[in-house]
């Protein structure tokens, strides 16, 4: 009867350490931007980094093409991606729900002919821009948050120390024209769109 009870006793106290361990696991970190995959992203200070895993879990949203200042053919490439769930949220209500990352690789471009044309390809990785989505204004005191995001800019050797330290001086003043679609060119994007 003792050694049965000792027994019993001890498998509690074995569930509870468990469940405690499982509590913990299940909380975001710093609960600043929340949602799937904030975590990845975004440290207890508001610190963003590039989410490690974003080619293989991400989805692909668009793609831009920036033109040579001469020649033919394009300077740099443009590929955006966005967490997963972010296109179904935006293309039921038209926002972006608090959590969505955007990461947009920025690389330099090679031109060639090729069997379909002249054709630009992306060659050389500059780095990448990434947005948090976050409404809340939870870092009120850190000058990379605001307007709704998260902003940040990384060097391509570097993809969890940003370089940027404002974002009303680094990002907005581009990103103003798209205010009216949160600040971002969704016209690039056609999985964000319905209609075509
Ligand atoms: C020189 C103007 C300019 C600056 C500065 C700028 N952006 Fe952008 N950004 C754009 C344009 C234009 C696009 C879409 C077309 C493209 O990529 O060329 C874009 C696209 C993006 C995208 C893809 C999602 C979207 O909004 O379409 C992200 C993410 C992004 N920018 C983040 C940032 C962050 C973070 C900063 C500041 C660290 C920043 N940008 C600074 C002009 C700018």
């Amino acid at each position: 009867m003792k050694i049965l009870s000792t027994v019993v006793l001890s498998v509690v106290g074995l569930l509870v350490v468990v469940s405690v361990v499982a509590d913990r696991s299940q909380m975001g970190i710093g609960g600043a931007a929340e949602g799937p995959n904030a975590e990845a992203v975004v440290d207890a200070n508001g610190n963003l980094k590039v989410p490690a895993d974003y080619r293989t879990s991400y989805q692909f949203l668009g793609g831009w093409a920036i033109a040579a200042d001469k020649g033919q053919g394009s300077r740099e490439m443009h590929v955006v991606y966005a967490s997963p769930g972010t296109i179904a949220a935006y293309r039921k209500d038209g926002h972006f729900p608090d959590g969505s990352v955007l990461v947009k690789e920025v690389f330099q471009a090679a031109t060639r002919p090729m069997e379909t044309g002249t054709v630009s390809h992306a060659q050389q990785l500059k780095g990448w821009f990434v947005m948090v989505k976050e409404s809340k204004n939870t870092h009120p005191g850190n000058s990379l948050w605001g307007d709704g995001w998260a902003w940040s800019w990384f060097d391509a050797d570097n993809p969890s120390k940003t370089t940027s330290t404002n974002y009303q001086v680094d990002c907005l003043s581009c990103h103003e024209p798209t205010r009216a679609t949160d600040l971002v060119y969704v016209e690039g994007y056609p999985p964000l769109n319905r209609t075509h």
